[in-house]
């Protein structure tokens, strides 16, 4: 398939899926370009960036990323560490990608805005309780500070092998 064929330069389709609100677009925005926008507004439709990332061993994977759902090899699935309601709906979405997709499909669930510890009120316990039971990969982000964003891709790339 297209997402193989050289295995030193791999292109993959990334979805990410969570609560409006919870910061998907502002990852995706740090990761691309590095920036943090506070007046981030809600997407509408399909949005799509790509960005590449260079492995240590000088493999390159495009990400292709889009801000909505679709037939895709890895799922991220974000929620806001501040609010127990987008954790909900974050166990949803998780439910209706076993039902659904790809049987290989790599999933990620992100707790963002990991800046605003103290006011968290979702445990990072139940974050990665979840993550095991699912057979996902965990990870806490804050596109706000940079922490753990290029990690949540990196992490990914693990599958590809
Ligand atoms: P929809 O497009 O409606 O689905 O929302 P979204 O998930 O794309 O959220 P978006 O990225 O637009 O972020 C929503 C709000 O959260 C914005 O005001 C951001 O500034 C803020 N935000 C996003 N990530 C972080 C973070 O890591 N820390 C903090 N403190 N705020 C964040
Ligand atoms: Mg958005």
């Amino acid at each position: 398939s297209s997402e193989n064929a050289d295995a030193k330069n791999l292109r993959v389709k990334l979805v990410l899926l969570g609560d409006s609100g919870v910061g998907k677009s502002c990852i995706v925005l740090r990761f691309v370009r590095g920036e943090f926008d506070t007046t981030s507004k809600v997407t509408v439709g399909a949005s799509f960036l790509s960005q590449t990332i260079a492995l240590q061993d000088s493999t390159t994977v495009k990400f292709e990323i889009w801000d909505t759902a679709g037939q895709e090899r890895f799922a991220v699935i974000v929620y806001d560490i501040t609010s127990p309601e987008s954790f909900k709906k974050a166990q949803y979405w998780v439910k209706e990608l076993q039902k659904h997709g790809a049987p290989d499909i790599v999933m990620a669930l992100v707790g963002n805005k990991a800046d605003l510890h103290e006011k968290r009120e979702v445990l990072t316990d139940d974050g990665m309780e979840l993550a095991e039971k699912n057979g996902m990969f965990f990870i806490d982000t804050s596109a706000k500070t940079a922490d753990n964003i290029n990690q949540l891709f990196e992490v990914l790339c693990i599958s590809l092998w």
